[in-house]
Parts: structure tokens; C-alpha cells; sequence
């Protein structure tokens, strides 16, 4: 598996893409090498703003400035971080400096990682089951360790039914963006799956939570948004 390089960054970046009514992804999307790879962000408008991870370092000032696009980053409340790992809080000193009302939202173990992105604003510390209210939209937080880090939860909007599904359901490319997936992507979430997370009872945990959950859009960390059958998606992931 190629890792995605930051020259091919130049490319095929300008785009937002809405997710579903209020919801946008203002991600980095790398078209090579091929089959191409995206670190996903995305911001919620209601009556109050929130944005979902934050990806890189390097992908952090075009994230800002597709937030910009969208709207006055100072008007963010808040941003949540699925976990603390490079893709997904690198970027967060670079966005909190341009975001001064907003407040920081992780799990305790994660927020206590956040000093290693430079950041020293305390958080606003969530566990399995919180809820943050949005305005229409409440966000549900559940605590779901090893996917990926100790503390790495995912987020579900109650509201739309859109789980942002961090390191699980991931998969690389697609080459050409689009924002959802057209086909199946059974084998190529299951690859990214095996390879990231393993085969642990961790995922088969997580993925067991999904079924249970009335997810009508899943807003991965990497690759395309899913909608369709994901509960039945869930249970094929889990053997
Ligand atoms: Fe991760
Ligand atoms: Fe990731």
C-alpha cells in the first residue's frame, strides 16, 4: 500500500462537497498514488458549528481554507476529534488559531494526547453515550477503543442519521472524488480494516454497535461516504 505524497496535494483539492443538508466535507483528497487516498473533515452548520477532525499538518491550511469558504471561523463552537492520531488532530493547532471561540472535544485518554499537536486548550472531555447538542442536530458520542487509538471514539448525528465513522469503514482511494461511493466497497473497507485495526474483538465491538444504530450515511475518516444497507455492511465486516 503507497501512502499518499503532500506534492499531489496541488491537485484535484478546490472542491467542498456537501455530505447531506448542513454537512460538508472540507477534507483533503489525494489523487495519487493510485488508487488515491483522503484525510476527511467535516463542518456542521446549526445553531452552533462544529468541526469533525481536523486531518494533518500539512493538510491543516487547506482545511482552513475550505472552512473559510463555508463560513467565518470564528463563528466555530466547537471541534470534536475521533481520536488523536496525525490525520485526524494533526492539524488542530493551525485550526484552533484560527478558530478562537471554539472548544476542543475528545475523550479523556485522547485529550490528554493533544499537547503533542502543541496544543495546550484544555478540552471538553466526552465518554461512551454524552450527547452535544447542536441545535436541531445532537451529536452522540460512542467510546469505541482500538479503533485505532485507546481513546478513539465515533460520532453519530442523531438528527440525519450520518455516523462519522473515523478509522472504521475506511478505505483508500477513490482516484477520481466523489463524494459517496457508488458501489459496494465490501473488499476495499475490509482491506484498510485488516490492515489498520486487525482482526479484534475491538472492531467486531464497534461494528456490532453500528448494526444497533439507525445510520442512514457514514462520513469515514478516509475514502468515500457510504449510504444504502450499512447495518448489513457492518455484519459483512465483522468475519
Ligand atoms: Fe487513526
Ligand atoms: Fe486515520
Amino acid at each position: 500500500m503507497e501512502w499518499p505524497t503532500i506534492s499531489n496535494l496541488k491537485r484535484g483539492n478546490t472542491l467542498m462537497d456537501k455530505l447531506t443538508e448542513g454537512i460538508y466535507w472540507i477534507g483533503a483528497h489525494f489523487p495519487e498514488p493510485a488508487p488515491g487516498a483522503a484525510l476527511n473533515s467535516f463542518l456542521i452548520l446549526d445553531e452552533k458549528r462544529a468541526v469533525i477532525d481536523t486531518g494533518a499538518p500539512a493538510t491543516a491550511p487547506l482545511v482552513l481554507a475550505k472552512l473559510r469558504g463555508l463560513v467565518d471561523p470564528a463563528e466555530i463552537d466547537y471541534i470534536v476529534l475521533t481520536h488523536a492520531d496525525l490525520d485526524h488532530a494533526g492539524g488542530l493547532k493551525e485550526i484552533l488559531a484560527a478558530t478562537p471561540r471554539a472548544t476542543v472535544v475528545a475523550s479523556e485518554y485522547e485529550a490528554r494526547m493533544l499537547p503533542m499537536w502543541g496544543v495546550q486548550a484544555s478540552a471538553k472531555v466526552v465518554k461512551d453515550g454524552d450527547t452535544l447538542s447542536l441545535g436541531r442536530r445532537t451529536l452522540r458520542f460512542l467510546g469505541l477503543p482500538f479503533i485505532c487509538t485507546p481513546g478513539s471514539m465515533l460520532v453519530f448525528d442523531e438528527a440525519d442519521g450520518v455516523l462519522f465513522s473515523s478509522d472504521l469503514f475506511a478505505a483508500m482511494g477513490p482516484q477520481k472524488w466523489q463524494m459517496f461511493a457508488d458501489e459496494p466497497q465490501t473488499q476495499a473497507l475490509r482491506a484498510v480494516q485488516e490492515f489498520k485495526l486487525g482482526r479484534t474483538q475491538y472492531v467486531r465491538d464497534a461494528l456490532a454497535r453500528v448494526v444497533d444504530l439507525p445510520v442512514k450515511i457514514v462520513a469515514p475518516g478516509h475514502g468515500q461516504a457510504l449510504r444504502g444497507d450499512i447495518a448489513g455492511l457492518a455484519r459483512s465486516l465483522m468475519d
